[in-house]
């Protein structure tokens, strides 16, 4: 399958890099003037369709105009381990080959979540002592295979929950390894891959608050207690018609990248269903293209500010339209792999703050 995939997959994707878009400079390289790595997550499906060759843009569009790249769901355990004990690694590892093979970074995206759990790990039948045993063999396989190939590891996604005394979520997962899950983790996966960068991912992060709060007190303790950690993640999904504050957003960064820390944006979308009525089309697509503006000028006004992903490369592939019964078009592309004006805020605010 591995073989098969990369070698469509790269194939068609050197010919449809041959009809090179009009979107030039890329943004990867506008990008690059900031130290910064601009990317989004890749759906399996259009990465499958891409592979054979049903899907060129799809493929060309990526590798032009991005330098980093996440699966959405390919690398995370549900995919990876389908069954007890049986690894599946040929998507994953196709990813990566493509990724190597147009200059690409990656972000493993994720270790461990509280979702996305292996079906043969989710039973009540199942042992903590077996889930614990699970996790330290994974993050070993995982870190051990690709230690050499990804720049970041969302080690562990979306542990924090503010209502909780500890300000974790209570996972199967805290439950098996122990309140200190996270320190044991973050070390076993260090030790697996000692140049990989940690990260810890989650989602209502960006705009300070209690979730903000407890994520801090979280990555802090870690660096007290000597754990290694190197970033954290903001996942700015903006899906209720949010309307960012850039000073805020670069405050908050800010309060992170005073521990040392690198901060990145992982998952940004922009969800146009909940605008007001009145707008129309075309002004919805306006404001949410100053959404992006927003969080993107924040974002670089910050040292330490070194990844920008979306959440999908175009509107064909996002999860959104099933997350919300809505068409909410949240991304940069359309589509049609058409720029929206959202992409032309990007490309102007990363243009013009370089000329700076
Ligand atoms: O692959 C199976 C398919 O075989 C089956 O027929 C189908 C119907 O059950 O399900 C398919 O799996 C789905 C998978 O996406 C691939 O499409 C899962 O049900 C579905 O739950 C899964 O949703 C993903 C979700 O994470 C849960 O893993 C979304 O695509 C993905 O965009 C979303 O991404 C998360 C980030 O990982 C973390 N941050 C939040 C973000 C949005 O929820």
């Amino acid at each position: 399958m591995k073989t098969l995939v990369t070698t469509i997959f790269l194939f068609g994707a050197a010919i449809a890099m041959a009809q090179q878009s009009d979107l030039q400079p890329p943004l990867r390289d506008l990008a690059a003037r900031h130290d910064l790595l601009i990317g989004c997550c890749v759906n399996t499906g259009a990465f499958r369709q891409a592979a054979a060759g049903d899907e060129p843009r799809f493929a060309a569009l990526l590798a032009e105009q991005m330098s980093i790249l996440t699966a959405e769901n390919a690398m995370k355990p549900k995919a990876l381990v389908p069954r007890r004990g049986a690894y599946d690694w040929s998507v994953a590892d196709a990813m990566f080959d493509f990724a190597e093979r147009h200059g690409m970074q990656v972000r493993f995206h994720t270790g461990l979540w509280h979702r996305a759990v292996p079906d043969w790990l989710e039973g009540d039948d199942v042992a903590d002592a077996e889930r614990a045993r699970f996790v330290e063999q994974h993050i070993q396989r995982v870190g051990q295979r690709y230690a050499d190939r990804m720049t970041y590891w969302d080690v562990v996604n979306e542990p924090i929950d503010p209502k909780q005394p500890d300000g974790l979520r209570e996972t199967i997962w805290k439950q098996a390894l122990g309140d200190d899950y996270l320190h044991k983790i973050y070390r076993w996966a260090h030790e697996a891959a000692p140049d990989v960068k940690l990260v810890v991912n989650d989602y209502g992060i960006w705009n300070g608050g209690r979730k903000t709060d407890a994520m801090y007190e979280l990555v802090k303790g870690m660096l007290d207690a000597g754990v290694p950690v190197h970033a954290v993640g903001f996942q700015v999904h903006l899906l209720g018609g949010e309307y960012p504050d850039p000073d805020r957003f670069e405050q908050t960064l800010r309060r992170f990248t005073a521990l040392g820390l690198e901060v990145h944006v992982t998952e940004m979308d922009v969800a146009i269903s909940k605008y007001d009525d009145d707008l129309s089309p075309e002004q919805k697509l306006q404001r949410q293209a100053e959404v992006y503006r927003r969080i993107l000028e924040g974002g670089l006004r910050v040292d330490g500010f070194t990844v920008f992903q979306t959440w999908g490369l175009t509107d064909r592939w996002t999860w959104v339209d099933n997350f919300i019964d809505a068409d909410d078009a949240p991304l940069l592309f359309d589509e049609q792999y058409q720029p929206k004006p959202a992409y032309f805020a990007v490309r102007e605010v990363l243009a013009e703050t370089a000329a700076d």
